[in-house]
């Protein structure tokens, strides 16, 4: 259990804070009573990380110094940081976020007396594999996942059980109005979504408000340098999962095509992600007292879709 901070709960320091992930952390550590720091790194973002109950900091994960005063005092740092815009010269610093940003974090955690840093990674780390996954399960990165991957292996190196207390989350698919559901929705609500091979290969789904609850769980209860699958613990098949969008748009089932043309199309790694089978224990996570809100994506996915509606009516 993280110590707790002087406002009586604790404080968090969240890097990423305005993004998908971040944000909801935010709202869950924010209503546990969490004192919230929010780094960000665009002054215009604000309100929406205020909004969220944090007290926003601009700053960077690529630049040490601005992260010294941001930590220091905080009982934990969660680093969801990630996908930078290039930047001006074209370059890619997506690695250099996470795995970087990491060093930079255990530096800034040791400078400002900080005890515990989550890490969120992805559970694409695994392999695709029949059975169903657990933390132990054997893993083959790829891609993307290969960065997500990198950073864990750096936090769990800057592991001292009672010094800093690294821990690690691998959400699964992670669904909510943003990152890849809205795109995935756009596409089927313009007939364009496509499943590989009758998609009846197993995902597994979770609720953005469990993520952030997830990660509060894992926060106040996980265990020093172990790993926790963030998953809701019913996975289901793809294409399942995409045709129930499409009933709930009123569109049409998605077509199916050969994993061929979507490597074609998207490229070896991101069709192999799509079509691997990755059902996903949550069990360890459970084991500390987490329980999903939508415990299947059917609940969850309709809440999604009923805000979305009745945000935009016709
Ligand atoms: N989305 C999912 O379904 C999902 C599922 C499982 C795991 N994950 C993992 O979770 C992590 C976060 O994903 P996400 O979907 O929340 O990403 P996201 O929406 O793109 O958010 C990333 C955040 O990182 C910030 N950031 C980028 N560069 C930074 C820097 N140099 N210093 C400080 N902050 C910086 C961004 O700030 P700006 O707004 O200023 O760019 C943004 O707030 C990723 O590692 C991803 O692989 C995501």
């Amino acid at each position: 259990m993280a110590s707790p901070g002087r406002n009586g709960h604790g404080t968090v320091l969240v890097v990423g804070a305005s993004g998908f992930l971040g944000l909801e952390i935010v709202r869950a550590f924010a209503q546990h009573g969490w004192e919230v720091r929010g780094l960000i790194r665009d002054p215009a973002k604000r309100g929406r990380v205020r909004t969220a109950g944090a007290t926003p900091i601009v700053g960077d994960v690529l630049e040490p110094s601005s992260l010294l005063a941001a930590a220091s005092g905080a009982d934990a740092i969660v680093h969801v940081a990630a996908n930078p815009p290039a930047d001006r010269g074209g370059t890619d610093r997506s690695r250099e976020v996470r795995v970087d940003g990491v060093r930079h974090l255990v530096e800034a955690a040791r400078s400002g007396g900080v005890r515990r840093l989550l890490v969120g990674s992805g559970y694409w780390v695994y392999a695709d594999q029949p059975g169903l996954i657990t933390e132990e399960s054997r893993v083959d990165p790829r891609g993307e996942s290969r960065v997500n991957y990198d950073t864990e292996r750096a936090a769990l190196a800057a592991n001292r059980p009672g010094e800093l207390d690294v821990l690690i989350v691998r959400p699964g698919m992670v669904y909510g109005d943003g990152a890849w559901f809205r795109p995935v929705v756009t596409a089927i609500e313009r007939d364009a979504y496509h499943v590989i091979d009758e998609g009846k290969n197993l995902w597994s789904f979770v609720s953005l408000p469990d993520t952030g609850t997830g990660f509060f769980a894992v926060a106040t209860a996980g265990r020093p340098g172990e790993v926790y699958n963030l998953v809701d613990g019913h996975p289901a098949a793809w294409g399942e999962f995409a045709t129930f969008v499409a009933q709930r748009l009123g569109h049409r089932a998605p077509a199916t095509i050969t994993f061929g043309s979507a490597a074609r199309e998207y490229g070896p790694e991101i069709a192999h992600h799509l079509a691997a089978n990755r059902a996903t224990s949550s069990a360890k996570l459970q084991a500390l007292g987490w329980q999903p809100k939508f415990p299947e994506f059917r609940s969850g996915v309709s809440e999604v879709l009923g805000r979305r509606s009745r945000a935009s009516p016709g």
